[in-house]
């Protein structure tokens, strides 16, 4: 298994690219299985979990492409299954996304329950309840769900909470439902207004994507389209803690600093410069670095995605931030790894207490997830010494060349393969 090795002391400094992002991609890879016609998609980026999606897709007879400059091709003319495995869902829980697409065409599926994982139990139940409320037959047997409707009928969904995919998965499924389906209290993330302008570009009727009520009008049949994916805002917001926690200065180049605004407001309370244009961001970062507390919310919030790269920040705080966690219950792995490094952390309920100003050490450490390990990575910039990241396939699922993007800026980073 492949390791990283880093050494810590060095301001990151330069520009680097950011990639598309994993969590627009995946859906709109997905969302191909809604039209006989090919789906063209750049700005892909070429990360393992894209590649799991590949994988799924082609199984289930899809004609996939997916290269590395970021551009993908998608026909699924016909298919020969509806099932989505179980040997695929355990490595990757988005997976589950192919299910509103296939009943919304084909009106059966079949997919392996994806369970829990390390941040969280992370049911699928709102997904599954959407789809009855739009008539589908759903049983859950041996581990997966089984779907079935002969067509699905426009409903209104009211979500208990916030769930991204689950808006997605319906979204996807109502486009070809007959007659009008509410999605309420829905997601209202950068991704969901991705999807929805590439269905919208298939010939989708969907309106109110990017609030909490979205409204789709269900057509007969859908297109292809050529599309491009979004940047990806948590890579770009991952090396805009790298830059702050170095004390360095770096120009974040391809991203979207709108999609990021709760990122950089927190980070300028936390007294980091931040000059934003439209599609660029210079982050430098500068002493003291203001413990600030913050609390993970659903977008326009500060994402959960963002929590443990700001946990490893504000190690390096001149005071106590609290750090509460509210969309997964168990999402401070990365903490435990950190006090291994000198971290003055404790755990509180769903609140990590960060007293800062710890002088952090290279260690060995263990990543349980893809956050986590950016994190680990993140606090091995600033630690004493040497630091060895464990199961970096972690990072691998999400982040595109990271250590290589990291050299660009002047880490002293290798992968021990
Ligand atoms: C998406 O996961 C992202 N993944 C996650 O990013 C991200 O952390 C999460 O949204 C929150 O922003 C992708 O887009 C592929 P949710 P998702 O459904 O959709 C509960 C990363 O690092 N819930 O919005 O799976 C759930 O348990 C990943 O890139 C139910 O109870 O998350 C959680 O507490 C990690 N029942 C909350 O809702 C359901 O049916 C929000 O989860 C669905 C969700």
């Amino acid at each position: 298994m492949d390791r990283i090795r880093l050494t810590g002391g060095v301001k990151l400094r330069g520009r680097v690219q950011i990639s598309g992002a994993k969590n627009a991609a995946l859906p709109a890879m997905a969302a191909s299985l809604l039209t006989s016609q090919p789906v063209f998609l750049d700005n892909v980026p070429y990360v393992r979990d894209i590649l799991t999606m590949k994988t799924l897709l082609t199984e289930m007879g899809v004609e996939a492409e997916v290269r590395p400059d970021g551009t993908s091709m998608l026909r699924a003319a016909t298919l020969s299954s509806f099932e989505a495995p179980y040997e695929l869902v355990k490595t990757m829980r988005a997976s589950i996304l192919v299910l509103g697409p296939l009943v919304g065409r084909f009106g059966r599926a079949r997919a392996s329950l994806p369970g829990g994982c390390a941040i969280g139990s992370r049911p699928v139940n709102m997904h599954i309840e959407g789809l009855e409320q739009m008539g589908a037959k759903c049983e859950i047997r041996h581990g997966y769900v089984e779907a079935s409707a002969p067509r699905l009928k426009g409903a209104r969904i009211l979500f208990d909470t916030v769930t991204v995919t689950g808006t997605e998965n319906l979204m996807m499924a109502a486009s070809l439902a007959e007659g009008e389906t509410l999605l309420d209290n829905a997601a209202c993330e950068p991704e969901i207004v991705d999807l929805a302008d590439l269905l919208r570009d298939m010939g989708a009727r969907i309106e109110g994507d990017g609030t909490r009520t979205i409204r789709i009008h269900g057509v007969a049949e859908l297109d292809g389209c050529a599309h491009r994916v979004i940047p990806d805002r948590i890579e770009a917001g991952t090396y805009a803690v790298a830059a702050a926690i170095t004390r360095g200065a770096v120009q974040i180049e391809n991203c979207c600093p709108a999609h990021m605004a709760a990122i950089l407001t927190q980070l300028e309370r936390v007294g980091v410069e931040v000059e934003a244009e439209a599609d660029c961001v210079r982050i430098r970062g500068r002493d003291p670095i203001r413990s600030r507390d913050i609390t993970t919310n659903p977008y326009p919030g500060f994402p959960t995605d963002m929590q443990a790269q700001y946990l490893a920040l504000m190690t390096q705080g001149d005071g106590v931030a609290a750090i509460t966690e509210t969309i997964f219950e168990n999402r401070f792995m990365h903490a435990l790894e950190m006090i291994r490094m000198g971290a003055d952390i404790t755990i509180e309920g769903s609140s990590a207490l960060v007293r800062g100003g710890s002088l952090l050490t290279g260690a060995h450490v263990l990543a349980s997830d893809l956050r986590a390990s950016a994190s680990l990575v993140l606090a091995g910039l600033v630690a004493q010494g040497e630091t060895i990241v464990d199961r970096v396939y972690h990072l691998d699922r999400g982040y595109c060349r990271i250590e290589e993007k990291l050299v660009g800026l002047g880490a002293r980073i290798e992968r021990i393969r």
